[in-house]
Order: C-alpha cells, then structure tokens, then sequence
C-alpha cells in the first residue's frame, strides 16, 4: 500500500510551492480571526526553518507521511506543537495540491519563457550574421530555391515566438487560485479566497469548488505548449543532424557541442542534437500520458491525479534542458558559407527565377514559362552543367526570344536578392526582421 500510495519520491520537487501556499493560508487565517498571531508567526518561522533543512539537505522525508504536505505539516507541529495542527484548518489536501501543482506550473512557465527568449536571442544574432548567406532552401529535402541561412534561422524564431504565446496563453488562463475549495464543497470556515489569491499573485479565486479540485486541464495545457515546442526544437535538432553529416557538410559544430566515439577515431557526432530530438517523444508522451489519467475521470478529486505530476515535471525539465541545448548549439555552430553556396546553386535551383523571368520579360503565360524552363533544365541536365552556364544558342532552340539579360537571374544571389515580397528571403529583408526580432527581445 505505501509503494503505490506514496508520492514524496517525486512531489517533493513542489516543496516550495507548498510552503509558499501555507504561508499564505496561514496569513488569512489569522487575519480572519481563525489564528492568533503568535501562533502565525510560529508556523512562518516553522516554515522558514523547514524551508532551511529542505535547502540544505538535512530534511528527512517519510514515505509513510505519503506526500509533500503531509511530511511539511508533520515537521511543522514537531517544531511548533499545537499551532503546527491548526495549520490545516479550513483547507483540505485536495485544494492544497491543486494549488501546488498550479504554483509550480505558473513558475515552469515563467523560467522556460525567459529560455526560449533566449534561444531566440541566440538565434536572432546567428540570423544577423548570416542574412546574406546563401544556401539551399528545401521543400521535400530536395533542392528547391536558393535562400539565406538568416532566413532560415529565422523560421525558427517565429515558431518559438508563438511557443512563447502559447505559454503566456496558459499561463494567463490558469491565474485563478482553486485554494479555499477545501476537499471539495468548499468550507464553513470564514476564509477569505480573495486574500489568499492575491498574496499568491493570482488574478482572483476559482468560482467553483468541485472544478478547483477535479482540474487539471491547465497542465494538459502546458504540456501542449511544451510539446509543440519541442516539436519545433526537434526540427532544428534534426536539420543540425543532417547538416554536421560530411554528405551535407554546411555546419560545423565545435568539441564542446559534439562527442566522439569510443571505437572510430574520426568520429564526430552531435549527441545533443539527437538527445533535442528525442526528448520530444517524452514531452508529447507526458501530454498524451495525462490525458489518459484525466479522460473519464469522474468528478471531483481521485487519487489518479497523483499521477499527473512524474510526466509534468519531467516534460519541463527535459524542455528546459532542450532548450539550453539548442540555445549552445546557435551559439556554438561554424557555418561553411562557400559549401552553402555551391549548394545553393546545385539542383537547377534558379529555374523559378528563369521561369518569371520568361513571364516578366517575354509575358509568356507562367504555364507556358514552367514548360520552356523545365525543357532549358533537360538540356542542361543532359550537358551536365549548371543552368547559368548554358550557352544562349541552347537557350534560343527552346525559346528563340530569350535573350543576354536572362543570366543576370540566374545567379543564386540575384535569386534571393529579388525576393523582396513581404516575409521573402531577401538579404535586406532578413536583416530588417533580425533588426526587429533583436529590438522585441531587448
Ligand atoms: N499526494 C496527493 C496528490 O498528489 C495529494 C492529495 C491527496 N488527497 C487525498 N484526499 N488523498 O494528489
């Protein structure tokens, strides 16, 4: 019964959540009259010294006390006596861990909002950097059309400047304290829910007492959050795979962000991206894992909802130590700018450019234009040379109107540069949105 039933193992990681929750029980507790203070300031000066052990390792938890609360309270009325008893009053185990759990994901999300900045950061400087280097753009890993790795880089940002507002979403929505509900139907006890809310830094007290217990869909929701973030994160990580892979050779990264191996000396391999990637099946196993625990659960409070804590905080954790990796591996990676560019220009990669230009110049229909440039791609092809080096007379057999002025699109540069559209891959264009994003972020 104890091996299943206990949960201080791992609820201990909320052991300054619950303290911070007591002392604000215990402040509207004398407040309404229910405490004196002198036994008040002997449960924060408890708590205080409680808070010290757990700090300083000296805290000896119980399995038999079952959880968090239980081993807090039971050290508290050791040191305190009595008032440590009347702690508890008006409040019942099933509102105090919801308050817990809501504490440590409100301060989850604050420490992996300012991650995530960061890894923009990061990211945002590499993109300044590099807002004129070219290389492939793919759609489907096959060479598509030439663009900048700043371009690129930036992608990123974007995704994880909408992770960011994924998470302040959550976090603004789950800002109600469910402290006050008690066991379920709420108390007779004058408490006021109004007081402990706005100590705690909430936005008010939740309205209804059977949903305060029973609920747990705002850390579904930040493992939502956290799961498609980490989906973003993975993309990257598996780009930095491929790229540090000789085959690709675009990226280097230095010793510290690559290990070797134990049998084959040359080898150099990018462990932390893979370990991004795979973090990420147990980030979005966390989210589906909760899910389970909660679907057909039936109201209000279940012992089931002790399971919802080892998948949360391990999905944080894991996200915090993803995201510091990622963040290392901006800073840290060695583009190889040439290879970049000849690989920009391998694959007939400017045969959109050659194709508006026939558009453009010669107003030929655009499906007419797909049709010649894709005959000037086979004649290339079969030459085995690059589009800008075929010879005009080849060009004029396909079409006879195409004249001289058609090399200068041919060049991955005068590719990119003409992408001027608004979120184009443009150098000028990427410069101005890193200019931005290193402005947002500032
Ligand atoms: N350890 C429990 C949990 O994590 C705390 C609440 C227990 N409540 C109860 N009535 N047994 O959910």
């Amino acid at each position: 019964m104890t091996a299943i039933n206990a949960s201080i193992s791992f609820d201990r990681k909320m052991w300054r959540q619950d303290i911070r929750g007591s002392l604000a029980h215990a402040a509207m507790l004398k407040h309404v009259g229910i405490l004196t203070a002198e036994e008040e300031a002997a449960i924060r000066d408890g708590l205080a010294a409680i808070a010290t052990e757990i700090e300083g390792g000296t805290f000896t938890f119980s399995e038999a006390l079952e959880d968090i609360h239980m081993n807090v309270e039971a050290r508290l009325t050791d040191r305190i006596g009595d008032a440590g008893k009347r702690l508890h009053t008006g409040r019942s185990r099933n509102d105090q861990v919801a308050l817990d759990v809501r504490l440590w994901v409100r301060d989850a999300i604050d420490g992996l909002d300012g991650q995530i900045a960061d890894c923009m950061t990061a990211l945002v400087e590499r993109a300044g950097e590099h807002a004129g280097s070219v290389m492939p753009g793919f759609t489907h890993l096959q060479p598509a059309q030439p663009t900048t790795l700043g371009h690129h880089l930036l992608a990123y940002v974007e995704m994880l400047g909408r992770d960011r507002g994924r998470l302040a979403d959550c976090r603004a929505r789950m800002n109600e304290s469910p402290l006050g509900a008690a066991a379920l139907c709420g108390t007779g006890f004058p408490i006021d829910t109004h007081m402990t809310a706005a100590v705690l830094g909430f936005d008010g007290p939740m309205r209804n007492s059977l949903d305060a217990v029973a609920s747990r869909d705002y850390a579904i929701e930040f493992l939502a959050a956290c799961a498609i973030c980490a989906t973003h994160l993975s993309r990257f990580a598996e780009e930095i795979v491929l790229w540090t892979n000789p085959y690709f050779g675009f990226i280097k990264l230095s010793d510290s962000f690559s290990t070797g191996s134990s049998i084959m000396p040359q080898k150099r391999n990018p462990d932390a991206a893979e370990l991004v990637r795979a973090k990420t099946g147990r980030i979005t196993g966390a989210v589906v894992g909760l899910l389970m625990v909660m679907k057909g659960l039936p109201l209000t409070y279940g012992k089931d909802m002790q399971e919802d804590k080892e998948g949360l905080f391990d999905a944080a954790e894991s996200l915090t130590l993803g995201l510091a990796a990622t963040a290392g591996m901006v800073r840290d990676l060695k583009p190889d700018v040439a290879r970049l560019r000849d690989a920009a220009r391998a694959g007939f990669s400017t045969a959109t450019d050659l194709a508006d230009w026939l558009v453009r110049e010669l107003h030929l229909p655009f499906r007419d234009a797909h049709h010649v440039t894709g005959r000037l791609v086979k004649e290339a092809e079969t030459r085995g040379i690059d589009l800008p080096d075929l010879p005009l007379e080849a060009m004029q057999a396909v079409h006879p109107g195409i004249t001289d002025a058609v090399y200068s699109v041919l060049t991955v540069e005068a590719s990119v540069a003409s992408r001027t559209s608004h979120g184009g891959t443009a150098p000028e264009n990427v410069r101005r949105m890193a200019a931005a994003w290193r402005e947002r972020l500032a």
